[in-house]
């Protein structure tokens, strides 16, 4: 039996415009998610997800996912969890070169599911670890993220950048261009206040939305190649340490979000809150749609401002987590 972890993280800079080749920089915190992977004398998958901000749920179902579990969780969303770990097994069954290889595995989670804080990428880049640690087989971290970012790309449709997957299993910030992936050395302390919604997007039809767009209108395609511009110089920002202009940047990294159609009424009231709670600068996070706002401030003002805000259900600080996946027992 194995347990590994990795952590989730937030996008300083840079969603939606990264699927289209421009650079992003999510930043991993200290939020993870824990799967444990043991063997099973069959080629069965058992699956045990007790706190994925769902109810909790286990489900029995072999490789192929036939037949739908009888759980009272939203059908989409259970497939999708399901899509997951199902494709992070096959990955390790295929990198210990064990294909008929069963496991239980049991998640447990402290990043809300679907809410811009890496959920999926962090399960995954777990789950294979442990899957092949299992099977007696180490993966460095380079090729855990590039088989969690294969797993990405088959359960989303082709809708995904490497940048959730190279963050969850580097740990850090990082840097993300295309297939260009590294980490960001030398980086300040990042005072992250995170608000959350209780909500969630979709992922795959906010992408699609972001893509007519740019399809459609040449100055949303410009919208696009604006946002790359402001993560170049948020890079120069975060190289020098300089939390002001990164909140400054973080604002108008919003405000392009939001002329792109991907915030919503309560990330849209918890960025001004915070704003207004004297937050350096504030984003939603991800996909966007609902889920989660993250903010810079090294005081307590965002937090208490978050706090009394009607749609924002929690707040919490996060540190950025150096550490990617790794093996916990
Ligand atoms: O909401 P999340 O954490 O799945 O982030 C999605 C980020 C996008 O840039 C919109 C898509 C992607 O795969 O990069």
């Amino acid at each position: 039996m194995v347990t590994s972890s990795a952590p989730g993280k937030v996008y300083l800079f840079g969603e939606h415009a990264v699927v289209y080749g421009e650079p992003a920089v999510p930043c991993a915190i200290e939020r993870r998610a824990r799967i444990t992977a043991e063997r099973r004398g069959d080629d069965r998958l058992r699956v045990n997800a007790t706190d994925l901000t769902l109810d909790g749920f286990t489900v029995e179902y072999d490789g192929d996912a036939t037949g739908t579990p009888d759980v009272d969780v939203a059908e989409p969303l259970l497939e999708e969890g399901m899509g997951y770990v199902n494709e992070a097994i096959e990955q390790a069954r295929d990198a210990a070169d064990a294909p008929d290889a069963g496991f239980d595995v049991t998640i447990e989670s402290s990043i809300p599911l679907g809410a811009g804080l890496g959920s999926s990428a962090a399960v995954v880049t777990a789950a294979i670890d442990a899957a092949t640690r299992e099977l007696g087989v180490e993966l460095d971290a380079a090729e855990i993220a590039d088989r969690a970012y294969h797993v990405e790309y088959e359960v989303q449709d082709g809708q995904a950048s490497r940048a959730d997957t190279f963050c969850s299993a580097m740990g850090g910030a990082v840097r993300v261009e295309s297939d260009d992936c590294r980490r960001i050395d030398d980086v300040p302390n990042l005072p992250f206040v995170i608000g959350y919604d209780g909500g969630s997007g979709d992922t795959g039809a906010l992408v699609a939305g972001v893509r007519d767009l740019r399809e459609e209108y040449d100055f949303a395609a410009d919208t696009v190649g604006a946002i790359g511009d402001i993560v170049r110089q948020g890079e120069q920002a975060l190289k020098a340490g300089d939390l002001e202009e990164l909140g400054e940047l973080m604002d108008f990294n919003h405000g392009l979000l939001s002329a792109l159609g991907v915030s919503s009424r309560t990330l849209d009231a918890m960025v001004w809150a915070a704003r207004e709670g004297d937050a350096l600068g504030a984003k939603l996070t991800g996909a966007g749609g609902g889920g989660c706002i993250v903010a810079l401030d090294p005081d307590d003002g965002t937090e208490t401002a978050l706090r009394y805000t009607q749609g924002c259900e929690s707040v919490f600080r996060a540190e950025l987590d150096t550490e990617g996946v790794r093996v916990e027992s």
